[in-house]
């Protein structure tokens, strides 16, 4: 028996949970229940990620404490998880005492091995909030291009990445006053000694998806850099122990604890079950030695690669814990082929979407879409209303409604003694070790792709056979009874088959079928001789109207304050961004949105006291000449671009800059720190004419 320990990433403390976050529970819990399922010990725990500035400063704006705020979103995040059926051994929080001993104790493993050093940090910070200020808290004038409003990470008009002290006239967010230059001492978890560490073993036992793996290959070679794990008063979370007499406090980075987390639930739990049947050891999990005696994986989104496949191996390496077995990256949620949006009111809250919908219709759906790859995945409603309706409803629940009538009404329930179609079963009951391989590989479309070619071979018997025909013709009562004793052994292969993915209908299923396992295993016995029970629906069709009320629904929970999780935490790594080369697709909506028309430069000048910008006036063929700005000025001598044909987007909105108004873009290529190349056009273009 393989004793398996499997995480999801920890939801932030801030927010609700939404249907991106559920691909990744659902995810998680499928494959925990199948491979229950296949007979290993499996343990599955997760917890809340509680601290952190913006937890801080949502509590603040809530006017309660950090540790109500916590307790509160907690219970919430309990009550939409149990809604979805996802499973959890344990749900603990990383406010916690467990997460604070092993947090000190790690960081005390890796102090005293030499792994932590101090330096001083200059930062933004807020003298009126009196704190430092992370890049989400800041705002001003971009560095390259001048653009007014920008946060202190990057640029969202010329794409320009910045440090936030780099910003021109920068505001706090919070208060809105100047921020000053403040230096203070910082902890460092030195990153780079572990380098030949995590070098092989991102390469080893298949531990990482391929395009994870190539990732990190691109990490290294930009290099790593020592990890800053400390953060100043006030801030919600640990103290960091032994630190020097007479100096200030100092606090754990919130993302230093989180993964500590996984533990803190583990031990949770284990403490819960001391003594049962059930008792759990830590060490036998989490001990260096016992690492091939035991498996840990933790499913995680694309965007926190960085976290869980570099610092946390190297912290468990450098701490003598064993390290995890995999960890399996997911890609984002699409609704409609595009990101989640709140005023298309596909921005869902799992709750809004479980007060119109079943959520196994979702469980089922997103089955059908996941795989092994880091690929987003796409909630297309219409779609997903078909595929429910026709797979479940129509497919599967109809070859027990249609048999199970017969059965109970003229046999008193009793299936007969030797089955009449042995080769079929034995031919479904096989194809159980190709979908149970699929499950553990995280092939989830696969196995539900095998699972309804089982459905359509059965129904194509049953139409073959046409028992309500049979059963009106004389002599014909033991044809009945095989066929739907046949129709009825399937039905339960595939209850067994599905039962990770929807644990509630199997549940009532094996009511029906009057049987108490549903493991794998068990469906190597048939049913012969065997009496069921009375026949109820076991799912509804999805009606149009449901998915209509569930958006509307979303959309009138637009104006709520509480933001999604996206705190300013996750960001604070920008390589955490683009962590896995996953194109995000947008709609031909979206791109028609963009006017692009060809321009003439009426003129291009230099920009008083702007060292970057160069200043266009563009004919784009309306009544008067459009004004401007471009961050190109290193690239180019104003006449070279004199008279040329470009492209000008015209509809982005006007910026106010301190030179003057920007009607418009200059399309370039390149990028932007190192080359850019203005794109021009052949002369023949028209003037006004619309690109696309
Ligand atoms: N608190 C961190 C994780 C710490 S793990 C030690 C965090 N929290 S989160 O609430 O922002 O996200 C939790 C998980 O949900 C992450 O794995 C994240 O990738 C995933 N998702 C959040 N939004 C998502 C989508 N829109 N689509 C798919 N998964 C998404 O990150
Ligand atoms: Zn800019």
């Amino acid at each position: 028996m393989r004793e398996i320990l499997v995480t999801s990433a920890l939801p932030y403390a801030n927010g609700y949970i939404h249907l991106g976050h559920l691909v990744e529970y659902i995810q998680t819990d499928i494959w925990a229940r199948a491979m229950k399922a296949q007979g290993h010990k499996v343990t599955y725990v997760c917890a809340d990620d509680a601290h952190g500035t913006a937890i801080m400063l949502k509590a603040e704006a809530n006017g309660i404490t950090p540790e109500e705020q916590i307790a509160s979103v907690k219970a919430s995040h309990e009550a939409d998880f149990a809604k979805f059926l996802i499973e959890f051994d344990n749900y603990h929080s990383t406010h916690s005492p467990e997460n604070k001993h092993y947090s000190e104790l790690i960081y005390r493993r890796l102090n005293n091995a030499g792994h932590i050093s101090t330096r001083d940090v200059e930062q933004l910070f807020d003298p009126e909030k009196q704190l430092f200020l992370a890049d989400r808290f800041v705002k001003g004038e971009c560095p390259e291009c001048g653009s007014a409003d920008q946060y202190g990470d990057n640029c969202e008009v010329c794409g320009t990445t910045y440090d936030a002290t780099e910003l021109k006239n920068p505001r706090s967010t919070l208060s809105d006053a100047a921020p000053v230059l403040k230096v203070s001492k910082h902890y460092f978890f030195d990153l780079p000694e572990f380098e030949q560490f995590l070098k092989d073993w991102t390469r080893s036992d298949n531990r990482l998806q391929p395009s994870v793996a190539n990732k990190l290959q691109e990490w290294f070679d930009a290099g790593l850099a020592s990890w800053d794990i400390s953060r100043d008063a006030p801030y919600f979370g640990f103290k960091i122990p032994d630190t020097p007499e007479g100096e200030p406090d100092k606090y754990f980075y919130v993302w230093l604890d989180a993964p500590v987390g996984y533990m803190a639930s583990f031990q949770n739990l284990c403490d819960k079950l001391a003594g049962t049947d059930n008792a759990l050891d830590f060490d036998h999990y989490w001990a260096q030695e016992n690492e091939h005696k035991t498996e840990v994986y933790h499913f995680i989104g694309k965007d926190i690669v960085y976290f869980h496949a570099l610092f946390w191996p190297a912290m468990l390496a450098g701490s003598e814990f064993r390290t995890p077995t995999g960890v399996f990256a997911h890609g984002f949620l699409m609704v409609n082929g595009e990101k989640m949006s709140k005023s298309r009111g596909t921005f869902i809250k799992a709750e809004t979407y479980a007060e119109h919908l079943h959520p196994e219709y979702l469980r089922y759906y997103f089955a059908s879409k996941l795989s092994d790859k880091v690929e987003d995945i796409n909630l297309d409603l219409e779609d997903f209303m078909q595929k429910v309706n026709s797979d479940l409803v129509g497919k599967v629940v109809n070859i027990a409604s249609r048999s199970a009538g017969f059965i109970v009404k003229k046999y008193d329930g009793m299936l007969t003694e030797i089955c009449a179609e042995p080769k079929l079963l034995e031919d479904i009951t096989k194809t159980g070790d190709e979908i149970a391989a699929a499950y553990e590989n995280r092939e989830f479309a696969r196995a539900m792709r095998l699972i309804m070619q089982c459905a359509d071979k059965a129904n194509e018997y049953i139409d073959e056979k046409k028992p309500w025909t049979l059963a009106k013709l004389e002599g014909t009562e033991q044809e009945v009874q095989e066929v739907c004793s046949v129709a009825i052994n399937i039905f339960r292969q595939l209850m067994v088959y599905l039962a990770p993915v929807l644990p509630e209908l199997t549940a009532n299923a094996k009511a029906f079928l009057n049987i108490d396992d549903l493991s794998f295993h068990s469906r190597n016995e048939w049913l012969l001789g065997h009496q069921i029970n009375k026949f109820k629906p076991l799912m509804q069709r999805i009606e149009q109207k449901d998915i209509e009320a569930m958006v509307e629904a979303s959309k009138a929970s637009l104006g709520d304050a509480q933001e999604a999780t996206q705190s300013e935490e996750a960001t604070t790594t920008s390589e955490a961004d683009d962590s896995a080369e996953q194109t995000d697709y947008i709609g031909i909506e979206d791109f028609a949105k963009v006017e692009m028309k060809v321009a003439h430069v009426l003129a291009c000048d230099y920009v008083e006291g702007a060292d970057k910008l160069l200043q266009f006036t563009l004919d784009v063929g309306e009544d008067k000449p459009r004004n401007v700005f471009s961050g190109i000025r290193k690239f180019y001598e104003p006449e070279q671009l004199m008279n040329k044909k470009v492209i000008c987007v015209t509809n982005l909105a006007p910026r106010k800059m301190k030179f003057g108004l920007s009607e418009g873009m200059v399309l370039s290529t390149g990028h932007s720190k190192t080359q850019l190349t203005v794109v021009t056009l052949p002369d023949s273009c028209v003037v006004g004419d619309l690109l696309g």
